[in-house]
């Protein structure tokens, strides 16, 4: 047997194992007995300090070479932390060309049906949310303040926001917030979860940068958009350390954490958008208007505004509402439901218009109905009915997107711009005419005649809906907007309604009563370095700062959002100066990508420098 001993003796003529031959186990020593081993050593002993002086050697050599493998390791390893980073960063940044020339194609390719990718869409910025891999605006570009504008009190970092349909659920916000605008709006929601129309429901018109939809206000009701917020709301106290109660929650949404209780980011806000369920029937205003009021009770502690949606052009009926009598009764009730939200600061009320309701008098009427009610501003534009005339001179529509120009549906995308500029400057103009003008003796509680409007006002100054005046104003509005189609004369035909008692005479006057009161100036939608359409415009008030929170009846002026055709930083320019404080976009981020909303921005300063 061979012993421990033996093998020891003969190690100073075996060369000691390398250190990867130790690792796999695979030393090789020689096959022969110790006695050989011993005179092999003799006979050798005269080449012995050769045999050191190589294996010597030979250990310098692999030393060398395994420092030279950890080396390359090293430098691997490193490269690939740089790279992943540089990756991480390039790839979450929304200044980065990859989100629109890379995601947007590839998305477009890979998943022909426009309604999957939005809701792919959708889904991967919240599980990107969740890992902390979405994209968002890096190096704080709205820190200098240059964009800056007041809405409803509230000092907003910038004046872009993203429309309604994006977040149909409220799913996504805070995802989207990262990507920079000042302001989101989510929705629209209907009291009870609705299907919407018929899939397919959504076409893309490539060529044109546009879209074609009739979703139909698919929504999963308000109850779970509430819970929804209602835990996101939760969560930010819990990170504050504020707990996970309902206590906590109050605490928030009572601004104790002083930021917008619903955006829960300061210097931005989060807009709630409200809609009737479709099979409400258009002509039961008080059920209308109950459905609108549900939708309120639910969401509005979780909302900076509530969006009254009276324009989607994808529910029958619906923008009828927009005749002056039954818009001012829903937005009544809506302005009264809004004031008995459970929080300390209650949200503005916007009403969202059609861009297809354009006439004078049209426009006219929903600004009365505006100030009757008390609703604190408007949402000029949405898709439209109408098809854009005229294409790019010269420019033959493929085939195909020739045929989906014919799809029934609301049409968006870049040709709208015009007619949304013209629109904002029109209900500008109208709105800051100011309320129905009255008489001394009207203020006195007489019979009250109206300059240019249909609602009749009561002594108290506030819209006053008898049968008989709501009937003389629907005969009215039956004419202005005149039905095209049978149905649609049909559907215009509304009967006298009562308000729903619990809000009838709850909204205060929306105004205060002067006999002549000036035109409103325009103070919410002054950018810096920019020229606005009014000549008082003013910077942000110094009171308001972004966890103030004024109430709306505060505002004199009634603000205008602007939506339709919106795609570069001049165009946003634009519809402000024109008289909007927040520009907003959704079909610029379908073809833009994630980075849409930067680049817009980024557009805006060039542009200001320029100027
Ligand atoms: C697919 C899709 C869904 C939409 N859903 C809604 C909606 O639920 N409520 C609403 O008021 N507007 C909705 N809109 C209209 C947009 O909010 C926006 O007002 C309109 O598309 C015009 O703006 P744009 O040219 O920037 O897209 C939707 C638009 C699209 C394209």
């Amino acid at each position: 047997m061979r012993g421990l001993a033996g093998w020891s003796a003969a190690r100073p003529y075996v060369q000691a194992p390398s250190r990867s031959s130790l690792t796999t186990g695979c030393i090789r020593f020689p096959r022969q007995s110790h006695f050989q081993t011993h005179i092999n050593s003799r006979q050798k002993a005269p080449n012995l300090s050769r045999v050191q002086h190589r294996s010597v050697s030979t250990t310098t050599a692999t030393d060398v070479g395994s420092g030279l493998t950890r080396f390359k390791n090293v430098v691997l390893g490193s490269s690939i932390v740089v790279f992943l980073s540089f990756t991480y960063l390039y790839i979450t940044d929304t200044r980065a060309g990859i989100h629109e020339y890379v995601v947007v194609p590839i998305l477009r390719k890979l998943v022909p049906d426009a309604e999957d990718a939005h809701k792919y869409g959708n889904q991967s910025l919240k599980a990107l949310y969740t890992f902390g891999l979405h994209p968002r605006e890096r190096g704080s570009p709205d820190a200098e303040g240059d964009l800056k504008v007041e809405v409803f009190g509230h000092v907003l970092d910038n004046p872009i926001g993203t429309s309604a349909g994006l977040d149909k659920n409220a799913e996504i916000p805070d995802p989207v917030l990262a990507l920079g605008p000042g302001l989101i709006e989510v929705g629209g929601m209907t009291p009870l979860p609705q299907e919407g129309n018929p899939k397919p429901r959504v076409w893309r018109i490539p060529s044109q940068n546009a879209l074609i939809n009739r979703y139909g206000l698919n929504s999963e009701g308000a109850d779970n958009a509430a819970l929804r917020l209602r835990q996101r709301v939760r969560q930010f106290a819990y990170k504050l350390g504020l707990g996970l109660d309902p206590e906590a929650e109050r605490k928030v949404l009572d601004g104790e954490a002083g930021v917008p209780p619903g955006s829960l980011m300061p210097g931005r806000l989060l807009a709630v958008q409200v809609a009737k369920m479709k099979g409400t029937p258009d002509d039961d205003i008080e059920a209308v208007a109950r459905d609108y009021v549900y939708c309120v009770d639910q969401l509005a502690k979780y909302a900076d505004v509530l969006v009254v949606n009276v324009s989607s052009p994808n529910t029958p009926g619906l923008r009828s509402l927009q005749q002056t009598a039954p818009l001012t009764a829903i937005l009544t009730s809506v302005v009264g439901a809004a004031k008995a939200a459970d929080r300390k600061t209650k949200p503005a009320v916007m009403v969202k218009v059609s861009p297809d309701e354009d006439t004078e008098e049209q426009v006219r009427g929903i600004c009365d109905a505006i100030w009757a009610s008390g609703v604190d501003g408007v949402i000029v534009g949405n898709t439209t009915k109408k098809r854009p005339d005229p294409l790019p001179q010269g420019y033959i529509l493929p085939a195909k997107e020739e045929q989906l120009m014919l799809e029934q549906g609301g049409y968006s995308g870049p040709q709208m711009f015009e007619r949304t500029l013209a629109l904002v400057k029109q209900y500008r103009r109208t709105l800051d005419k100011g309320p129905i003008q009255l008489t001394p003796e009207e203020q006195r509680g007489g019979a009250a005649t109206t300059k240019g409007s249909d609602v009749q006002i009561g002594p108290d100054g506030s819209a006053e809906l008898t049968p008989e005046r709501i009937d003389e104003s629907v005969q009215r509005d039956q004419q202005r907007l005149k039905p095209l189609t049978a149905e649609a004369e049909a559907e215009s035909k509304q009967p006298i309604f009562k308000l729903p008692e619990r809000h009838v005479g709850t909204a205060e006057p929306a105004y205060e009563l002067q006999a002549s009161e000036p035109a409103f100036s325009s103070s919410t939608h002054a950018i810096q370095g920019t020229s606005s359409s009014s000549p008082s415009s003013s910077p942000p008030s110094s009171k308001a700062t972004s966890t103030s929170f004024a109430q709306p009846s505060e505002q004199k002026e009634k603000v205008i959002f602007a939506t339709g055709g919106i795609t570069n930083g001049k165009q946003a320019l634009e519809v402000l100066n024109a008289g909007a404080s927040v520009a907003m976009v959704y079909t610029a981020v379908v073809y833009g990508g994630a980075g849409t909303i930067s680049r817009i921005k980024s557009e805006m300063r060039e542009e200001i420098k320029k100027r």
